[in-house]
């Protein structure tokens, strides 16, 4: 028997630590937070893809009154980026949220796990990581790819 341990590592940073580039991924996703219809979970969540063309393409949630027939803001924005620009690949992805109260959460909100396999799907097609920043409140925390938020994925068959 043989134990593997898979690890994903974390980067936390202040907003102030923050490249110039990534502070505007940042600052476009918590933009975009104000443009999710989030009528029924009152949770809003903006995402903002930088692309190697150059464009930034954000999304938010959309809900429904038939619940499950609402989307994420990460694949709300991933959809459209590559349906935008489908020859562009995917550099980095950037997501923030604002609770009930309309504040930004204090921890990062990380994506479902459904997400996770749709941005893998971009990542893979660009053939390098894309980093995730999840945005705070008051602090910024990295993931250094897709694939390390979903260990085991499924990416065959
Ligand atoms: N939501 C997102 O947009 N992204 C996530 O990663 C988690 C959840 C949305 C779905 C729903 O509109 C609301 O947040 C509450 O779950």
């Amino acid at each position: 028997m043989k134990t593997t341990d898979i690890i994903c590592r974390t980067e936390t940073y202040t907003y102030a630590e923050l490249s110039e580039p990534v502070r505007l991924l940042v600052d476009m996703a918590k933009k975009a937070t104000e443009r999710a219809y989030a009528p029924y979970s009152r949770f809003s969540v903006g995402a903002a893809i930088a692309l190697d063309n150059g464009e930034i393409v954000t999304g938010s949630n959309q809900e429904n009154v038939a619940y499950p027939s609402g989307l994420c803001a990460e694949r709300t924005a991933c959809f459209y980026a590559h349906s935008r620009f489908p020859e562009a690949r995917f550099e980095a992805v950037a997501i923030a949220a604002r609770g009930t109260d309309g504040k930004f959460t204090s921890e990062p909100t990380a994506p479902c796990g459904a997400c996770r396999q749709a941005l893998l799907e971009y990542e893979m097609l660009a053939g390098h990581d894309v980093r995730i920043y999840l945005a705070a409140a008051d602090k910024v925390v990295a993931l250094p790819s897709v694939k390390s938020t979903l260990p085991l994925a499924f990416t065959d068959f």
